[in-house]
């Protein structure tokens, strides 16, 4: 289907060229980001980017660091392996012209103080549809998305969110209500990207046709 080509030319980019990314091209795709839907208008979205080579590596250092405090907590040896492997997954932007730092504030339609007098069930059960991230996953969606059809690669991370304090203090957002969901690295893909598998649509669609 040619008119969705836009959809299936996205992947995740993990190298990078070193070509820098035009900040003309980079306003356009956070642009089309702001442009996502999200509940009531909330539009409850900041984007920081940096292009700074040395900028992006002191941002990946900072992440490191906070990774290899967590490696020394009181966790299993499973855990300690798992999150080692996870290290590169967290840091691979350190090689990317340019980063997008993806901020969310939170939002619900119901405010805490309406949920007074719900059942404890009820309450959970309002509050998992977690309208702040989908909001913020339609927006980095959209940007990814815009991304691809300018020709750039992308790789959303939730990774480095672990240093979520750390990556607020080093844009200068530690007072802010804005917190960092995800970091999207930005550039030209330096060589073949993977095309990794997807489910088979009938695994994963129900239709009642009538
Ligand atoms: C919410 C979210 C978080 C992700 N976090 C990471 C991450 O921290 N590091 C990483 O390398 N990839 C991350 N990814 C990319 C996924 O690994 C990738 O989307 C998946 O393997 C499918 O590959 P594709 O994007 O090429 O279709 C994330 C993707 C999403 C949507």
């Amino acid at each position: 289907m040619d008119k969705l080509d836009f959809i299936y030319k996205r992947k995740s980019v993990r190298k990078f060229t070193d070509e820098k990314v035009n900040v003309e091209d980079i306003k356009e795709i956070i642009r089309a980001a702001g442009a996502a839907p999200s509940g009531t208008n909330s539009q409850n979205w900041h984007y920081v980017v940096l292009t700074n080579k040395d900028r992006i590596g002191w941002l990946a250092d900072t992440v490191e660091r906070k990774h290899n405090e967590l490696q020394d907590s009181n966790i299993s040896d499973k855990t300690k392996v798992k999150l080692k492997k996870f290290l590169h997954y967290a840091t691979l932007f350190k090689n990317a012209p340019a980063v997008i730092v993806a901020f969310a504030k939170d939002y619900t339609f119901l405010k805490d103080s309406d949920l007074e007098g719900f059942s404890e069930e009820d309450k959970e059960v309002i509050k998992f549809s977690n309208p702040a991230m989908q909001n913020l996953g339609a927006s980095i969606e959209n940007l990814c998305l815009s991304a691809a059809a300018l020709g750039y690669g992308t790789c959303w991370m939730t990774a480095p969110c672990y240093a979520y304090n750390e990556i607020s203090e080093f844009v200068g957002m530690e007072d802010s209500i804005y917190h960092p969901v995800a970091i999207i690295p930005i550039g030209r893909a330096d060589g073949e990207v993977p095309s990794p598998s997807k489910r088979d649509l009938d695994d994963y669609l129900t239709i009642f046709e009538d």
